[in-house]
């Protein structure tokens, strides 16, 4: 069926929200037994929005007091971002009985960082509840942009399972894909009520949901890397800005920086190789896989699903 081909993994549905299957035990578990701390910065995201860049840009700019990010041993020279900023349902996905123990990120050193897809509406009470004091990042992304991605993303993966036995089932076309993520039927999707969820938490709670948008992040990196900062409580001093701490991050965290290290252009996570994660990273690649109908039929879609909400995709920079 066309759903195990794209995304290659079975969906199922809960909470209003389309699966992939292995992950549904891992959020499960993580919602009863995760356990946050104060210092914790979640950095949540539909698939295929920036989620490598904003784990590498907070992971740097947290933790550049230990790693400067000019350092040639800094950890994102020698792991891919996914290797250095976890995913919560990932990791409790790998142990989702309580019999193997409590909180699988107990043992992570403060301050900690932690990524996720799941939807702002399914997260752990404990991470949401306004007194606990962690905080949440969100990036979102044109949905049209994310699709695309995705199915790039999706051909890159199953190009990877090809080299296994077991003769995977070809890619899907991204006019397949299409009538799916329209359908709501992806990963995490669909897209427009995740980012929705994230986007009202950020203005009911500004100082706990920031939310971020890949198109501004391209735009000014460094006012954003900035923003950041300020947000995860390590906001650049005169000196550091002095000094050009910020650009350093950014530069660290750039596409071509990061595409062109060893570890990403040869390394692999379980399924994919760390190269697929890189690819073009601009805005508005859609227009060249996509037909101004079919970019009409899915703006429709989200122009309808976002009525009322005061948000809309794209740079602000642009509308105003
Ligand atoms: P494209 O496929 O449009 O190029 P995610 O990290 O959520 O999986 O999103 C992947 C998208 O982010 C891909 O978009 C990828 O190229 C882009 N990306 C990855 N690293 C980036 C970086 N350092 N700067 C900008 N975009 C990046």
């Amino acid at each position: 069926p066309l759903e195990t081909r794209c995304p290659p993994t079975p969906l199922r549905q809960y909470g209003g929200f389309w699966w992939p299957e292995p992950i549904l035990p891992g959020v499960v578990a993580a919602r009863a037994r995760f356990e946050p701390r104060p210092s914790d910065v979640f950095l949540a995201s539909f698939p295929k929005s920036g989620t490598t860049w904003l784990k590498a840009l907070a992971f740097a700019a947290l933790h550049r007091a230990d790693h400067p990010p000019r350092a040639p041993d800094h950890p994102l020279r020698r792991r891919n971002p996914h290797d250095c900023v976890e995913f919560l349902e990932g990791l409790f996905a790998l142990s989702p009985s309580p019999v193997k123990g409590g909180d699988v990120f107990a043992p992570h050193p403060s301050p900690r960082v932690i990524a996720t897809h799941i939807p702002y509406s399914l997260l752990p009470g404990s991470v949401t509840t306004e007194g606990t004091g962690c905080k949440i990042v969100y990036v979102c992304r044109d949905p049209k942009d994310a699709l695309v991605s995705k199915w790039q993303f999706t051909k890159k993966r199953l190009a990877f399972a090809a080299a296994a036995p077991d003769n995977p089932p070809k890619p899907c076309t991204v006019d397949e894909m299409f009538e799916l993520f329209c359908d709501g039927r992806c990963t995490y999707g669909p897209q427009w009520h995740h980012v929705l969820g994230y986007w009202e938490a950020s203005r009911r709670q500004p100082e706990k949901v920031l939310f971020l948008r890949y198109e501004e992040m391209l735009r000014d990196p460094v006012g954003n890397v900035r923003k950041l900062a300020e947000f995860m409580g390590c906001v650049f001093s005169g000196k550091e800005e002095a000094a050009g701490v910020a650009e350093d991050v950014v530069e660290l965290c750039s596409m071509d920086t990061l595409k062109n290290m060893e570890v990403n252009k040869n390394g692999t996570q379980n399924s994919v190789k760390n190269e697929a994660f890189f690819r073009k990273g601009v805005a508005g690649d859609w227009s060249n896989h996509m037909t101004p109908e079919m970019a009409a039929r899915l703006d429709k879609i989200v122009e309808d699903a976002l009525q009322g909400s005061g948000f809309a995709f794209g740079d602000t920079a642009e509308s105003t």
